[in-house]
C-alpha cells in the first residue's frame, strides 16, 4: 500500500528536521538549554551522517499481509482513559498565589493536562476515570473506553489504597479480557509504571524500599537493539530498520499474540515520516525526561521471578548517581505498558525550573509513543453503549486551571479538575451515563 512513498519519504526528513528544529529555536526562548547542550549542537551540525545510518529498506510485501490479519476488529475513534489523582496541595498553592482556592476542595481530583494532550496528539480522546469510583464504574467504563492510562505524580503507592485500587482494577481486568481474546491496552508513565510494577509483583515493598537520585534529570535510554526481544516488541519493533524477520515464533512478546492481534510487522504507512531516527536520538541524546526518586534497579528487578516472566525490560536507564534502573517495559503476552520516563512532558511541560527536552527531536519521540498508544488504542472494540453516554464523559467537559506560575516553582502547566466520586452521591450513576453529567458547574466545589 503506502511502500512507494516510505521509499522516498525517509530520504527526506533530515531537511525537514534542520528546518524545524531551527525553527523551534528560532520561536521558543525556553529550548535554549537544548540549544546550548553540546551533545545537540553537534548533532544537528551533523545530522546528516548520523540521521542516515538508520534509514530502513522498503519492507517487504510479506510483511504487510501481516498487518491486514488485524483489519475487521477495533476501532476509527480510540477513547483512552486517564486516571485522575487527589489534588494534594494544589489549594496550598493556589492561596499562595493568592488565587481562589475554591476550585481545589478535598473532592478535587485533578489529571495534568500534559497527559490529555499526550493521547490527543496520538489521534485519541480522552476521558477521565475518577481513582475513588465504584468498580460498577470502572466496569463501565472498561467496557466503553479502549485504553488507559496511568499517569505520573508524586504519590505514595500503597496497596488497597483508593488510588492503587483503580490501577489493580484496570491492569486485571484488562488482562482477563486478553485472555478471552479482547484487547485493551494499558500505559503506566512513571508513578504508573511503578503502580503496574506494584500490581504485577504483588510487592509494594519493591518500589516503595527504593531510591534513586534521578530528579529533573534529561538523559538517554539505553537497549540493545540487536536483542530479539527488543527486535519483536510491539513498542520498538516499528523503529528498526532491520526488524527480525519473523517474531511469530517467538514465545515473548509478539509470539504470544493470536493472529486476530499479531503485531508482528512493522507498519510503513503509519511510521514512516517519524521512525528512521528515533532509536538512535532516544539512546544518544538527551531527549528522555525523568523525574522520579523511586523505581526498581537491575538487581532487584532480576531477582523478581514475577517481573521476569511478565514482562521483556525494552530499556534501561542511568540515575544521576550511576545506578542502573528498568526504564521500559512491555508485557510478554498483553498490551501492558511502562516507562519510568515522561514521554509526555517534552512537547507539554515547559516549566522554567526544570530541564525538560524541547528539541525538536525530543517532541518526535513524544509524537512516536503518542501514535503508538492511541494504535494500541484503536485496536479495542470497545464502545459507549450510546454516543449520548461517550460525549458525556469525555474530558471536553471538565474545567482545567493554569497552575503555571511565574514567580514560584511549578510541575505542571495546566490542571484538569475533576469532581471525586463522594461528592455526587445526590446523582445516580445512570443519570450520568444518559449525560445530565457530568457538567461544568457540578465539577468544582
Ligand atoms: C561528524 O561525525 C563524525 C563521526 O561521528 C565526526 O568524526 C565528525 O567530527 C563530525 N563532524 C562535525 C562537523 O561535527
Ligand atoms: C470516600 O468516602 C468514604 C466514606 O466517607 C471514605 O472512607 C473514603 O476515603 C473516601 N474516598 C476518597 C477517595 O476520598
Ligand atoms: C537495588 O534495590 C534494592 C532494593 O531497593 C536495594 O536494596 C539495593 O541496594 C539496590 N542495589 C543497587 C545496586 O542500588
Ligand atoms: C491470520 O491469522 C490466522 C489465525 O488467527 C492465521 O491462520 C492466518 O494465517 C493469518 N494470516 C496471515 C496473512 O498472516
Ligand atoms: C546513555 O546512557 C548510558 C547509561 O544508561 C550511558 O552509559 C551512555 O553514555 C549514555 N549515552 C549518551 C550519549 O549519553
Ligand atoms: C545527586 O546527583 C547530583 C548530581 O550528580 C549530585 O550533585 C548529588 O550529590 C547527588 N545526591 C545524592 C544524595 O547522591
Amino acid at each position: 500500500m503506502a511502500l512507494p512513498a516510505r521509499c522516498i519519504y525517509v530520504k527526506q526528513p533530515w531537511w525537514r528536521l534542520l528546518l524545524s528544529s531551527s525553527i523551534l529555536l528560532l520561536l521558543s526562548p525556553l529550548s535554549r538549554s537544548d540549544e546550548s547542550s553540546p551533545a545537540l549542537r553537534h548533532r544537528s551540525s551533523n545530522s546528516s551522517s548520523s540521521m542516515n545510518d538508520d534509514i530502513s529498506p522498503c519492507p517487504s510485501p510479506e510483511a504487510n499481509s501481516v498487518m491486514d490479519n488485524r483489519s475487521g476488529t477495533g476501532t476509527g475513534r480510540p477513547i483512552i482513559g486517564i486516571v485522575t489523582q487527589p489534588s494534594n496541595g494544589l489549594r496550598d498553592r493556589l492561596r499562595r498565589r493568592g488565587e481562589d482556592a475554591t476550585v481545589a476542595g478535598e473532592d478535587v481530583s485533578t489529571i495534568a493536562a500534559s497527559y490529555v494532550r499526550f493521547v490527543e496528539s496520538g489521534g485519541a480522546r480522552v476521558v477521565p476515570v475518577r481513582y475513588d469510583a465504584s468498580e460498577d464504574e470502572w466496569e463501565y467504563l472498561f467496557n466503553s473506553i479502549n485504553g488507559i492510562l496511568f499517569p505520573g505524580g508524586a504519590m505514595f503507592l500503597e496497596g488497597g489504597s483508593p488510588y492503587m485500587r483503580a490501577h489493580e482494577f484496570f491492569v486485571r481486568r484488562a488482562m482477563k479480557a486478553f485472555d478471552q481474546g479482547d484487547y485493551f491496552p494499558v500505559w503506566g508513565t512513571c508513578l504508573g509504571f511503578e503502580a503496574i510494577v506494584d500490581v504485577i509483583s504483588g510487592d509494594y515493598s519493591l518500589i516503595r524500599q527504593s531510591h534513586f537520585n534521578d530528579s529533573n534529570h534529561p538523559s538517554n535510554l539505553s537497549f540493545d537493539r540487536t536483542h530479539k526481544p527488543i527486535q519483536c516488541s510491539r513498542m520498538f519493533r516499528p523503529l528498526m530498520a532491520h526488524p527480525h524477520a519473523d517474531c511469530r515464533h517467538e514465545s515473548g512478546p509478539v509470539g504470544a499474540m493470536n493472529g486476530r492481534h499479531d503485531v508482528s510487522a512493522p507498519d510503513p504507512g503509519l511510521w514512516s515520516f517519524l521512525s528512521p531516527t528515533i532509536l538512535q536520538v532516544l539512546e544518544n541524546a538527551k531527549v528522555v525526561y525523568y523525574n522520579h526518586e523511586r523505581g526498581i534497579n537491575l538487581t532487584t528487578w532480576e531477582s523478581t521471578p514475577s517481573l521476569m516472566e511478565f514482562f521483556d525490560v525494552l530499556s534501561t536507564s542511568r540515575d544521576k548517581n550511576g545506578v542502573d534502573f528498568v526504564s521500559t517495559i512491555e508485557s510478554r503476552r498483553y498490551p501492558i505498558y511502562g516507562v519510568q520516563w515522561h514521554p509526555e512532558k517534552n512537547a507539554f511541560e515547559w516549566s522554567p525550573w526544570l530541564d525538560i527536552p524541547h528539541s525538536s527531536d525530543a517532541v518526535r519521540v513524544t509524537q512516536y509513543l503518542a501514535l503508538f498508544l492511541a494504535n494500541e488504542a484503536r485496536k479495542s472494540s470497545h464502545t459507549f453503549p450510546s454516543r449520548k453516554a461517550e460525549f458525556a464523559s469525555l474530558i471536553y467537559h471538565f474545567p482545567s486551571i493554569m497552575t503555571a506560575d511565574a514567580e514560584h516553582k511549578y510541575t505542571f502547566e495546566q490542571l484538569y479538575l475533576v469532581r471525586a466520586r463522594n461528592h455526587t452521591k445526590g446523582s445516580s450513576s445512570t443519570a450520568e451515563r444518559e449525560g445530565h453529567l457530568p457538567n461544568g458547574d457540578a465539577l468544582i466545589a
